[in-house]
C-alpha cells in the first residue's frame, strides 16, 4: 500500500486544470449496456474507480478499450452475461448502475449487493423500488440483488429518500425507463448536473427524457437505444479541492473547468470565511489568507452544499479563526477525517450529524491515515498546511477519485512525494 509523504507550510500558486467527473462518467459507463454497438466516452478521468467499473462490464461481456489518454470505447454488442459479481461490486458501490440497464435490455441482472461503506449505512431500498415499481421482480438472494422483467411498464414513482433524492436510484430508474412501455415520471429526482449530464448522454443515444435538472424527470420509452459519442462534464469535486488547497496553504491557486454555478453554494461558504473566489482563465481562481473566518455549513443534495465537499472543508476550517459548525445532511457519520485530523492538531468534536470546529493557529506534521476517498483528500489538504512531515497511509483510497494528485500538487509548488509502504 502506497502512502503520501508531504512536507508541509508552503503557499501554493498557480493554475491546474479540472479532471472529467468521476460521479458523472461512472453511470454513462453503465448506460453503454442500453446500446447494440459502441459508445465512447471522452474526457474520461483515469482512476480506479473507472477501472472498477470497465472491469464490470468485461464481466458483462462488453469490450472496453481505452482508445485514448482519456478516452474510452465501450462495445455492448458482446454482452452475453447479467452478472456483476460480489468482488468487483464490493469494490465501488457506483457498479451497482448497471442493475437498471442490465434489466432494461436484457430483462434480467444479478448485481451483488455492495459492501458497507467507511461513513455510514448505503442502503439500496430506493434502487429495488424503482425497478419494483417498472414491473420486475426484485429478489435478494445470495447477497445479490436479482431482478427480473419480462416487461417494464412506465408510471409515476417517487424516489424520495430519508436525505431527499438518490442519485444513483435516480440514474437506475432513468436508465431502465428509456426502454420502458409507455411514460415514466420520476418524482423528487436528483437535480445534480451529474444526473443531467446522464440526462443528456441518454437523449444523444436516442432517448426521451424531459426536466433535466429538476426534481420532476419525465421519461418516454423508447423501442432501443443507438451507440453515442458523448464528453464528460468536468469534476467539480476535484476542483474545488484544488481551490482548498489554495486557501489552506495562504496560496494562490487557479482551477480551470471550475463551475461557478455548480459551486455556488461552496463559494457561498467560502465568502462567508472571507475567501474570495473569481472568475478566471475559464474556471476559478482563489487567492487564500490564513486565519479563514469561521463558518456554519449544511450538506444537502444539489444545489445544496455538497456532502462530497464536507471533509476537504472541514480541514480548512480547523484553521479558522474561531468556532465552525457543520451539519452533515446526507451521511450522519461522514466524520472519518475528525480523529485524524486531531492527529495534526485539529480541535473536531463529533456528534453526528454535527461537528464543531474550534480553529487552531497552527497544524502539525504526523501519520494520518485515510478511511475513504474525500476523507483521504482532507488530510493531504490538513498536511500540505501543516509544519513539518505528514505521512498520509492508505492513499488508494484517494487513487479512486483523483488523476495525477501529486504531480497537479506538485505543479502548484507542494512538496509530496508518493512512497510504497510495505
Ligand atoms: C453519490 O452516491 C456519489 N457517488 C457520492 O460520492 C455522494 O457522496 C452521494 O451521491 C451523495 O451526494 C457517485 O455518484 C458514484 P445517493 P450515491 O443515492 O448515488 C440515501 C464520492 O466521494 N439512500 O444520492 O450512492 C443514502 O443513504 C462519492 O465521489 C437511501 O436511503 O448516493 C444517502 O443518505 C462518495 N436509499 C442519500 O440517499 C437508497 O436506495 C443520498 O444517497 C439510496 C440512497
Amino acid at each position: 500500500m502506497d502512502k503520501y509523504v508531504i512536507d508541509g507550510g508552503r503557499r501554493l500558486e498557480g493554475a491546474v486544470a479540472a479532471q472529467g467527473s468521476k460521479n458523472a462518467c461512472l453511470p454513462m459507463m453503465a448506460a453503454a449496456l442500453l446500446a447494440e454497438g459502441v459508445t465512447t466516452l471522452r474526457n474520461v478521468p483515469r482512476l480506479a474507480d473507472i477501472e472498477t467499473m470497465a472491469a464490470v462490464l468485461r464481466a458483462l461481456g462488453a469490450g472496453v478499450e481505452w482508445i485514448g489518454p482519456h478516452e474510452v470505447a465501450i462495445d455492448a454488442s458482446t454482452v452475453d452475461k447479467h452478472v456483476a459479481p460480489y468482488d468487483l461490486v464490493r469494490r465501488m458501490r457506483a457498479s451497482l448502475a448497471v442493475l437498471g440497464p442490465l434489466v432494461a435490455r436484457f430483462r434480467r441482472a444479478e448485481v451483488s449487493l455492495p459492501g458497507g461503506c467507511a461513513f455510514g449505512p448505503r442502503p439500496v431500498d430506493l434502487h429495488l423500488k424503482a425497478l419494483r415499481e417498472l414491473g420486475a421482480t426484485v429478489e435478494l438472494e445470495g447477497g445479490y440483488i436479482v431482478a427480473e422483467a419480462p416487461a417494464l411498464v412506465g408510471k409515476r414513482i417517487n424516489l424520495s429518500g430519508p436525505a431527499g433524492p438518490s442519485r444513483g436510484a435516480t440514474a437506475n430508474l432513468l436508465m431502465a425507463a428509456t426502454l420502458a412501455e409507455g411514460v415514466t415520471v420520476i418524482e423528487d429526482a436528483a437535480r445534480e448536473p451529474e444526473t443531467v449530464d446522464l440526462v443528456n448522454m441518454l437523449t444523444a443515444m436516442g432517448a426521451r427524457i424531459e426536466g433535466a435538472g429538476s426534481a420532476e424527470l419525465v421519461v418516454t420509452g423508447v423501442e432501443e437505444l443507438r451507440p453515442a459519442e458523448y464528453e464528460v462534464m468536468r469534476d467539480q469535486i476535484e476542483a474545488a479541492t484544488y481551490l482548498l488547497a489554495g486557501a489552506i496553504t495562504g496560496g494562490d491557486v487557479t482551477v480551470e473547468g471550475a463551475d461557478p454555478e455548480y459551486l455556488t453554494p461552496f463559494t457561498a461558504a467560502l465568502a462567508e470565511a472571507d475567501v474570495a473566489v473569481e472568475p478566471a482563465a475559464g474556471g476559478l481562481r482563489l487567492r487564500g489568507e490564513l486565519p479563514v473566518g469561521p463558518v456554519e455549513v449544511r450538506t444537502a443534495p444539489y444545489p445544496g452544499f455538497p456532502t462530497d465537499l464536507q471533509p476537504q472543508t472541514t480541514a480548512l476550517l480547523t484553521l479558522a479563526s474561531g468556532r465552525s459548525v457543520i451539519v452533515e445532511g446526507i451521511y450522519p457519520d461522514r466524520y472519518n477525517h475528525a480523529p485524524e485530523l486531531a492527529r495534526l492538531g485539529a480541535n473536531v468534536e463529533v456528534t453526528p450529524p454535527t461537528a464543531i470546529i474550534n480553529g487552531v493557529h497552527k497544524l502539525y506534521g504526523a501519520y494520518v491515515m485515510a478511511s475513504d476517498l474525500r476523507a483521504g483528500a482532507a488530510l493531504v489538504l490538513a498536511g500540505l498546511a501543516a509544519g513539518g512531515e505528514t505521512n498520509v497511509r492508505r492513499i488508494y483510497h484517494i487513487d479512486r477519485g483523483y488523476e495525477d494528485l501529486e504531480e497537479k500538487l506538485t505543479s502548484l509548488g507542494a512538496a509530496i512525494r508518493r512512497v510504497a509502504e510495505e
